[in-house]
């Protein structure tokens, strides 16, 4: 279904922007953890994004993204009032949410921390005490950190140069924290693929229930390509039905990154292409 582009704010100029999406059917049903596929033009790939917050009321979806490739960069050349030709979701499983005794750390790295932000939300919604800890490489870098303040009572930042927060990784400030705190129950962290099997070590010898939400590539997003398998306690999982959210402690990283890796050779042809001024075949 198509989808209107009501809002664009460019949160790192020409990188990373938010769009708010008119899409009450998807706004209706979407939970933390869900995602939607769309496809910008007739001919072009269809690609996974995470819904970053919804408003019921007003019909609307926020996504953010990071202009990595083709399809991103696309993404990024659309207005305000322009439509995104589709929009499928609301797709995955939602994040399992209920009420905990002890705090719930949410842990975001990059583009992650617009997608941990409805996860930390919903944990916030049942009662949660939410402690996000975001990072970046520096503090130009970094997404969501007021928003996120809205409701954790604890927002705790880590820039790689140190231009702002601990300098350093988030890793070290989650290290802290469990060390601190052994009430923590759950931690969750959504990021790249290094700095979620990153917080799964970190966890381990805590013994605290890790959530990671995996970004394999995704082609239907419906269970039926295969496109998404991954590795989880030596069970074959699809990220798209099965996830995208699992136990940190059971994903086998090194698979997945080798895996997300796979076509870079292509993605970097399309991508040059289309910066070259490259047509695309539906015209645009
Ligand atoms: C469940 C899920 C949620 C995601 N949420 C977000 C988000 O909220 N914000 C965000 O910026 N990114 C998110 N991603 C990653 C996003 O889908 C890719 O960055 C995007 O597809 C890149 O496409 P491209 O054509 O611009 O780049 P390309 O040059 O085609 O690819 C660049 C890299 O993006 C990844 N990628 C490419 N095609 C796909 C695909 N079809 N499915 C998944 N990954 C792909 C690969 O790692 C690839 O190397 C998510 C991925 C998944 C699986
Ligand atoms: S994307 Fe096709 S099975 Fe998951």
């Amino acid at each position: 279904m198509p989808s209107r582009i009501l809002k664009k704010r460019s949160l790192i100029p020409g990188q990373t922007s938010e769009l708010t999406l008119e899409a009450p059917h998807i706004a209706a049903k979407a939970k933390p953890g869900n995602f939607v596929i769309l496809r910008v033009c007739e001919n072009g790939e269809r690609i996974p994004l995470t819904i970053a917050d919804t408003d019921k009321d007003a019909g609307t979806i926020t996504i953010v993204y990071l202009v990595l490739g083709k399809t991103t960069a696309h993404l990024e050349t659309l207005k305000e009032g322009d439509e995104i030709l589709d929009l499928c979701g609301p797709l995955g499983k939602d994040t399992d949410i209920h009420k905990h005794a002890g705090p719930v750390i949410c842990v975001g790295g990059g583009t992650g921390i617009a997608a941990m932000h409805h996860i930390a939300k919903g944990h916030h919604t049942v009662g949660n005490h939410v402690i996000a800890i975001i990072g970046a490489r520096n503090k130009d870098l970094l997404l969501f950190e007021a928003e996120l303040k809205r409701f954790c009572p604890e927002v705790l930042v880590s820039t790689d140069d140190g231009s702002y927060g601990h300098k350093g990784l988030v890793t070290e400030l989650l290290e802290e924290r469990l060390k601190a705190d052994p009430s923590v129950a759950e931690v969750v962290a959504v990021g790249p693929v290094p700095m979620m099997a990153a917080v799964a070590r970190t966890t381990k010898p805590f013994g605290v229930k890790t959530v990671v939400s995996l970004n394999s590539i995704m082609v239907d997003g419906i269970g039926m390509c295969g496109a998404c398998r991954v590795s989880v306690g030596g069970k074959t999982q699809f990220a798209c039905v099965d996830g995208p959210e699992f136990d940190g402690q059971l994903v086998d990283f090194k698979e997945l990154s080798s895996r997300l890796s796979a076509f870079k050779t292509m993605e970097q042809i399309s991508y040059e292409k289309f910066r070259s001024g490259h047509v695309c075949t539906c015209g645009k």
